[in-house]
């Protein structure tokens, strides 16, 4: 089969990578891709918001599966415009993107679905957002608030606030930093706990769990300094107890899936649940989950620290989300009506999808000056020296190659060294070695990731 993946950082490299290792594909392509992906993959250069142009290609070469990397072109409604066409497509449809593409949605929907979640209140404008700071809708001028802009931001649409000055400080700078995206903004109460991420192929109400992950997005060790789009990520069974992810999949996966199919929005692709661990109320023991937000996607870098553990075939993953429904998928034609699923879709869970050893972790190695303005055109020394660990792969994440062959740096966030290994300190023990081998002018990097 012809596939096209639509993206071109790390994230995309790591799911290029894992098509190429099936048997059923044939060609691969890429939009627009890097030049790490270019090693696996024919890279198409038609950027990811150019939808027309996407389809086109996809008609004219016969792609069989697209699959999309990023969330801008699933909010733009890519699936609905390439099933229109009768190609198939993985990823939510505009309607359901909007879960990652609206905070003020997504935020509706979970109180509809009464989805544990902080406290918020929407506000059309800057003045009443700051008018409601000041009634002390979220305490008193010493309390932390977080104030989102409504829309994509690409990152820069969240200011976690320690006070009320800083809250409307961060509220008016909003419109500056986020742009169109702000025009509504949210505001809600501060939650203090553990940060995770759980991801999940989903269609309809149907879904399988990945392993669970942690990132870490300061720039800086020890969580310090701006916010980037990721410096790393690990998986590993640590992360969240069995007990815990029953209590996820029972108060937030469920009502969310079955919300999607309630409210007519077709999802089947990856789902990104955000979440909080915090301290349950007094009385009870251990954490509980609250869902900060959705993303629609895969991340980056969780994936490439996912993906590198995946050994099921993941054409066969693909298909058995395309065996659902295209189009709204409903109660009634998700499953036979006595709540079996439709004979002729594959179940996730029937699937059985493995995973490899227990744990992983990716490290990214970033330009100077991200996440600013970084620097580009640096020449990248020692990656194929680093590739040759056991259990280490390396995902390019912003790179080119001159014309004698070498890798040089062409964005914010450059590779993203990966390494899988029985337990989580062996992993990181891989990635580091790996790091260890690479070098360019500049280049910035975590050595806290994981701890
Ligand atoms: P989001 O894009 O909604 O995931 O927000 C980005 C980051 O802001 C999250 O990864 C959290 O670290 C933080 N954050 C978002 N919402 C909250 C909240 N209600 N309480 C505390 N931290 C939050
Ligand atoms: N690493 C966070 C994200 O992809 O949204």
């Amino acid at each position: 089969m012809n596939v096209l993946i639509i993206g071109s950082g790390g994230r995309e490299h790591a799911i290029c990578r894992t098509f190429s290792k099936s048997s059923k594909v044939d060609r691969l392509y890429c939009a627009d891709g890097n030049a790490g992906i270019a090693q696996s993959a024919v890279c198409v250069p038609i950027r990811p918001d150019d939808i027309d142009a996407l389809t086109k290609f996809a008609l004219a070469n016969e792609i069989d599966l697209t699959f999309v990397g990023g969330e801008t072109p699933l909010a733009l409604g890519i699936v609905d415009e390439f099933e229109s066409h009768g190609l198939k497509i993985i990823g939510p449809n505009r309607a359901a993107a909007q879960l990652e593409a609206s905070k003020s949605f997504a935020k509706d929907f979970m109180a509809r679905n009464r989805i544990p979640t902080a406290r918020y209140l929407t506000a059309n404008s800057v003045g009443a957002a700051v008018n409601a700071l000041e009634r002390g809708e979220f305490g008193d001028k010493n309390s932390p608030v977080v104030v989102k802009a409504d829309g994509l931001a690409a990152g820069k649409g969240v200011v976690v606030t320690k006070n009320r000055t800083d809250a409307i400080a961060a509220i008016d700078d909003m419109s500056a930093l986020a742009g169109s995206a702000s025009e509504k903004i949210v505001l809600e109460e501060c939650l203090i706990g553990k940060e995770v991420s759980l991801l999940m192929f989903a269609g309809g109400e149907d879904f399988a769990l990945m392993p669970p992950t942690r990132d870490h997005k300061r720039i800086g060790e020890g969580d310090t300094g701006p916010n980037t789009g990721g410096m790393g990520a690990v998986t590993s069974t640590s992360i969240l107890t069995d007990e815990q992810l029953r209590e996820i999949e029972d108060t937030i996966i469920r009502p969310t899936l079955r919300g999607c199919v309630n409210e007519g929005m077709s999802f089947r692709g990856i789902l990104f649940l955000g979440l909080m661990m915090v301290a349950a109320p007094a009385g009870d023991r251990g954490l509980r989950p609250m869902l900060l937000e959705y993303n629609v996607r895969f991340g980056d870098p969780e994936t490439q620290a996912i993906l590198i553990r995946l050994e099921t075939d993941f054409v066969d993953i693909c298909e058995a989300l395309l065996s659902r429904e295209s189009g709204d998928i409903t109660c009634e034609n998700a499953d036979d009506g006595l709540g079996n699923p439709r004979s002729s879709a594959v179940s996730l869970s029937d699937l059985n999808i493995k995973w490899s050893h227990e744990s992983s972790a990716c490290v990214v190695l970033a330009a100077k000056n991200y996440p600013r303005k970084p620097q580009t055109g640096d020449r990248i020394n020692g990656v194929e020296n680093a590739a040759s660990i056991k259990g280490v792969e390396i995902f390019h994440a912003a790179t080119e190659r001159t014309e004698d062959g070498d890798f040089t740096t062409a964005g914010g966030r450059v590779l993203g060294v990966t390494a899988v290994a029985a337990n989580l300190t062996d992993a990181l023990s891989a990635a580091y070695r790996a790091v260890d081998k690479i070098s360019f002018s500049g280049m910035q990097y975590r050595r806290d990731i994981g701890l």
